[in-house]
């Protein structure tokens, strides 16, 4: 009998974590005695509410390795990462590295394997902002031309490899050298259909803050961009309570561990106290997935800059003020169904307007067709090691 494919994935950052479940939970059911699983955390984020909580809610399987690397600089905590995935890798236990995204976690994964000449597997693959000064460019940047194998959610993102020099016609086997380009779909949208309703049984986050359903406004921040200026940071808080004076709704804001912090010394004292003392503004800890879908399908409108928030507000058809100038998921913006106001009190404001008085176009379903994971799965096992 054939040997199973031998997969190390690599996670770290909450999102990853969350993507990880589409793949895994695949390969543990319909891939079983095919394809086997060891996973890799680094500790970028550590926080049981920015870690754990999603391996027992999605069911995840226990890490078997965990490099506990924490925060720090970026350089200090990359090198930490390569260091300790390269360690892994000289096993000689995998047959390829499985990467999700574009954090530190996924470059360092990136650059250790293909130092190794172990094949990559970049999931969200070809993704550009267009924007160099985001980390999170460059990550994504180096990582796709370290990879054999470029799984895309969209087709923007497959025309984004196109134009950097990517063939998309796959002659042979993959290898870094001639990588495979796959629109596989988004493991995404895979997880928010296949949780939501267990979303809907298990959460009980708008009875326990008192929101109905339809009545409230969902907003998240913690890019760098954005937390780290204090112009910015005191933009996109100011435009927060504008939205509930105006609009009478509350604002229902999980803070991300950076963004407390980053308000503690960077809002004006005033602000920040009544950012703070509002009664309109739930400033509660991050939530598990669970919670953060039934807040995304019970929003009437969602603030963010997250990527993953801006998307899932998509797959549940409600409007989305990106609080960002650009933007990797342009589908949405095409759409209508999303709105660049940056951190411009004005421009956040006015988008906020008027979604909340039209409402949000039609989101039809243009990340795959929810069997992104299974696409990812077929596609390593034409492999041969
Ligand atoms: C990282 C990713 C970003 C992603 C985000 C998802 C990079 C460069 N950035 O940003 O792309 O969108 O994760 O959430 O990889 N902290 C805690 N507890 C934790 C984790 C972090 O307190 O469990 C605090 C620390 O003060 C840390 C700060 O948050 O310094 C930033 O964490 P870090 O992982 O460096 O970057 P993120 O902003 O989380
Ligand atoms: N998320 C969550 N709890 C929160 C905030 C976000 O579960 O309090 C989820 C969200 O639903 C999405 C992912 O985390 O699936 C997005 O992560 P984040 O915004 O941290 O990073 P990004 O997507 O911008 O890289």
């Amino acid at each position: 009998m054939e040997q199973p494919l031998r997969v190390l994935t690599v996670i770290g950052a909450r999102p990853q974590i969350i993507k990880a479940a589409a793949i895994s939970h695949a390969v543990r059911t319909r891939f079983a005695g095919r394809i086997t699983e060891t996973l890799l955390h680094t500790g970028q984020h550590y926080d049981a509410n920015m870690s754990q909580v999603f391996f027992d809610e999605l069911g995840i399987p226990r890490a078997d390795i965990s490099l506990g690397v924490g925060s720090g600089a970026h350089g200090v905590q990359t090198a930490r990462m390569i260091e300790g995935i390269e360690n892994e890798l000289r096993s000689g236990n995998h047959d390829l590295v499985l990467l999700y995204g574009d954090t530190n976690s996924t470059l360092a994964g990136a650059v250790a394997a293909a130092k190794l000449h172990v094949p990559v597997a970049h999931v969200e693959a070809g993704l550009r902002s267009f924007n160099k000064d985001m980390p999170e460019e460059i990550n994504r940047i180096l990582c796709d031309h370290c990879s054999t194998w470029l799984f895309c959610p969209t087709q923007t993102a497959v025309d984004n490899l196109r134009r950097e020099g990517f063939a998309l016609e796959a002659t042979g086997p993959a290898s870094i050298d001639r990588p495979h380009v796959v629109a596989s779909g988004d493991v995404m949208y895979d997880n928010s259909m296949r949780f939501a309703e267990l979303a809907e049984q298990r959460s009980s986050i708008l009875d326990s803050l008192g929101l109905q359903p339809g009545g409230f406004i969902l907003a998240t921040v913690h890019r760098d961009h954005n937390t780290d200026d204090p112009v910015r940071i005191t933009a996109i808080f100011t435009a927060m309570l504008d939205l509930h004076a105006h609009h009478g709704l509350p604002v229902v804001l999980p803070l991300h561990p950076r963004t407390r912090k980053m308000m503690a010394t960077l809002l004006p004292a005033e602000l920040d106290k009544a950012v703070r003392s509002s009664s309109g503004l739930h400033l509660v800890p991050p939530v598990g997935f669970l919670d953060m879908i039934a807040l995304e399908r019970g929003a009437q409108l969602v603030v963010t800059d997250s990527g993953g928030v801006q998307k899932e507000a998509y797959f549940f058809g409600k409007p989305v003020v990106v609080l960002r100038p650009e933007t990797e998921w342009v589908e949405l913006v095409e759409r209508g169904q999303a709105v660049l106001a940056d951190a411009d009190q004005g421009r956040i404001a006015a988008a906020a307007a008027a979604f909340l008085r039209d409402g949000v176009p039609e989101c039809p379903p243009i990340f795959g067709d929810g069997h992104a994971a299974e696409a990812v799965c077929m596609e390593l096992l034409r492999f041969r090691p």
